[in-house]
């Protein structure tokens, strides 16, 4: 679906528009703005910067201010806040949900005591004051809020930003440690911590994921992450997910003086609170429980990445409040990554679905802080160069935070007299093709595109989302199933599907009404507009904009395709138009030269062709383009567009480009520089437009 049309005045200042163009822009706006939230909140696939979509809403807002009388019962400004039909909607954090601040080592812990000392006058007066604080493992996982009003679980969210997060209520729910009901608590308790998996978990679930050919997670914290934010509050309750209190939001009274004693409380109302807990009066208590954890750390089940120390005096922790995100009461002091030496059996090459190659090291299993590795990422070829990593070597291996495990180093001494340098492959080890690396990326990609099992299942998925083909019943459960069962390998196979019909029919859980509907969809999509084709082959760096833009010049599908391939040639007409394009630089006629330059994706274009009508852009003629009828002559050098693309822009409005200036020219519109031309049109008064009074006609979009 293409993007609504905004109106050719969307340039001006608000104070300038008539009430007549305010009522347009403002249906347009409503249009365009409920397109980009269904973009963003039902396809996670937004088409514009959160700056445009704001700057949107602010038009918005800016116009009603102006002509209260003009809002529209479906104005975007009534939905603020509105449930997002299908992601999760939005919850305001009544206090916000801070993060905290970092130590890496006992001197930042040292600065830390030392300031609160400093910050609280008491303490600053007394030195022999004591300051206690409780010490607790930072659990990684990841934070939620728990409301409860009445002592009845009613709400609970994500994070998110501080500010705001998701709701997550029906998938908490399903969190055997989270409480439904709770008794003798205050009327309105919020209470905050943290969801993760323990390790023994994670490798079961991870292996069941990985049998069932389903994602597979990095660490505990991603599976917990992944498994909270599920859509399908089903999908959540078979996910083991564990919680532990540690703090509170929003309480309607105070529940006790004390960190120390409001944990016990949280204990006594049933919420699972980590055993792992000390109150340290001072700085040796404080270290000797960091030595303490860490030494448990591999076999405590679970991750933890620290220590986090809270004053523990509420009265305390409110004087000493927050600065910028984090509280000024509390810091977490960092583990260092856990790390284990194995042997490197093969260093592996996996291509990604946007084709990347990445070499993933396979290693005899082993431990590392309680999570058995049988593999870690070697980042891309410089770095297996510079680490000189060799396969058959003993290589030191960690698990830091967030990341998939690493290899870190090689261990020289215990290298195998025959170890040889490893060769990163230049073919694509899924399909053959040539896999290159443009100058100044680190990233070696495989250019066979469509043919590549390894791309193809997303190639395809992509080929018939919405935005491109738009086929209807071929969702990427299907494009998968059918990629597997050789149906279709490669999206002219789609078109031949209705030669299929019987296997088809004969295929589990496809009734001869289904298949009807998924042909009838394919069959109405023979017929497709040249940007939509474009976008479609998912050349990398041609979006939707671009993929527009080209077929807005090109107009036909045989104008583009030889133009394309005429411009792989650097010193080539073709090329310099190309790059000419505002939009298209060397590394996007690259990209498209490297498409067309791999024999196999010509084949894909020559069996699509065959089968399909690829009409030229649908023009904006008919959307009371202010061009169209009109002759317009373009002079002297124009400053935002090239000449190319100003005349295809101006054919699409509906206008003709002529040469030279006569009676019958409506516009001549002057760049720089503008000669002759522009006397002439000057004589015979002609309408002379400026570059800027043609872009807001052109609007470009
Ligand atoms: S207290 C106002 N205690 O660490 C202080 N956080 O880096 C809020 N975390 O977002 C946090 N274990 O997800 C606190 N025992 C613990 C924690 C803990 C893990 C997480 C929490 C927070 C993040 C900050």
């Amino acid at each position: 679906m293409n993007r609504p049309a905004s109106p050719s005045f969307r340039h001006k200042a608000v104070d300038a528009l008539t009430e007549g163009e305010a009522k347009v822009e403002l249906a347009a706006l409503a249009d365009e703005i409920a397109h980009h939230d269904r973009l963003y909140y039902q396809e996670d696939s937004p088409e514009i910067s959160d700056a445009e979509y704001d700057a949107l809403r602010r038009r918005n807002a800016a116009i009603e201010e102006r002509f209260p009388s003009l809002i529209r019962d479906d104005s975007p400004s009534k939905k603020v806040g509105a449930a997002p039909a299908e992601g999760f909607s939005k919850v305001r954090h009544r206090r916000p949900m801070l993060s905290l601040a970092n130590a890496f080592d006992e001197s930042d812990l040292r600065e830390f005591v030392a300031g609160l000392r400093r910050f609280l006058k008491d303490l600053r007066d007394d030195p022999d004051l004591p300051l206690e604080t409780v010490a607790e493992p930072k659990i990684d996982g990841l934070s939620v809020s728990l409301r409860y009003e009445q002592g009845r679980f009613v709400q609970g969210a994500t994070r998110g930003d501080g500010t705001t997060g998701e709701d997550v209520t029906r998938n908490l729910r399903n969190i055997k440690d989270v409480p439904e009901t709770v008794t003798g608590v205050p009327a309105v308790l919020e209470v905050r911590g943290e969801v993760y998996m323990t390790r023994g978990d994670f490798s079961a679930f991870n292996e069941k994921q990985q049998a069932e050919g389903l994602k597979v997670f990095a660490n505990p914290r991603n599976a917990a992450a992944g498994s909270l934010r599920q859509l399908d509050p089903r999908i959540t309750a078979m996910r083991p997910l564990r919680f532990f209190a540690y703090g509170w939001g929003e309480l309607n009274e105070p529940v006790a003086d004390t960190h120390h004693e409001f944990l016990q409380r949280l204990q006594g109302w049933g919420f699972p609170v980590n055993p792992l807990l000390a109150r340290c009066r001072d700085m040796s208590d404080m270290i000797a429980f960091y030595r303490e954890i860490e030494s448990k750390r591999p076999t405590l089940g679970y991750d933890v990445d620290g220590i986090v120390y809270k004053v523990d005096r509420i009265d305390w922790q409110e004087r000493l409040g927050a600065v910028s995100r984090a509280p000024r009461w509390a810091i977490a002091l960092k583990f260092p990554p856990e790390r284990a030496e194995t042997r490197l059996q093969r260093i592996r090459i996996q291509v990604g679905r946007t084709g990347a190659l990445t070499p993933v090291a396979e290693l005899e299993p082993v431990t590392v802080g309680g999570v058995v590795v049988s593999r870690a990422t070697l980042h891309n070829e410089d770095e297996i160069a510079r680490k000189d990593v060799r396969e058959g070597d003993t290589v030191r291996v960690q698990r830091a935070g967030d990341v998939i495990p690493q290899v870190v180093g090689v261990i020289q001494d215990k290298r195998p007299a025959d170890a040889e340098p490893f060769q990163f492959p230049h073919l694509c080890p899924e399909c053959g093709s040539q896999a290159v690396r443009e100058e100044g990326e680190a990233i070696r990609r495989c250019t066979g595109g469509l043919i590549c099992p390894a791309q193809a299942v997303e190639r395809i998925r992509h080929f018939v989302s919405r935005e491109a083909f738009d086929i209807e019943g071929l969702g990427e459960r299907h494009v998968r199933a059918f990629w597997e069962d050789k149906l279709i390998q490669s999206p002219a196979d789609i078109f031949r599907l209705a030669e299929r019909a019987d296997a088809l029919r004969r295929r589990e859980g496809w009734g001869a009404k289904s298949v009807d509907n998924l042909l009838t969809a394919i069959e109405a999509r023979r017929r497709i507009s040249l940007d939509r084709f474009i976008y479609a082959l998912g050349i990398r760096q041609i979006g939707q904009a671009t993929a527009r833009l080209l077929a807005r010049v090109y107009r036909t599908y045989e104008n583009w395709r030889e133009a394309m391939i005429a411009a792989a040639d650097p010193q080539s007409d073709a090329y310099r138009d190309l790059t000419n394009l505002d939009g298209i630089g060397p590394s996007v006629a690259a990209d498209i030269a490297r498409f067309f330059a791999e024999p196999h994706n010509r084949d894909v274009l020559e069996d699509l062709e065959a089968m399909l009508d690829i009409t030229p852009y649908e023009s904006l003629v008919g959307r009371e383009s202010p061009l169209a009828g009109k002759t317009i002559v373009f002079t002297g050098s124009l400053g935002t567009m090239s000449r190319s693309e100003a005349k295809a822009r101006a054919e699409a409005l509906g206008a003709k480009v002529t040469g030279a200036v006569s009676r019958n020219t409506d516009f001549v519109v002057q760049g720089a520089d503008a000669g002759k031309k522009a006397d002439r049109a000057a004589e015979l008064g002609v309408t002379r437009l400026s570059e800027q009074e043609w872009m807001e006609l052109a609007e470009r979009r």
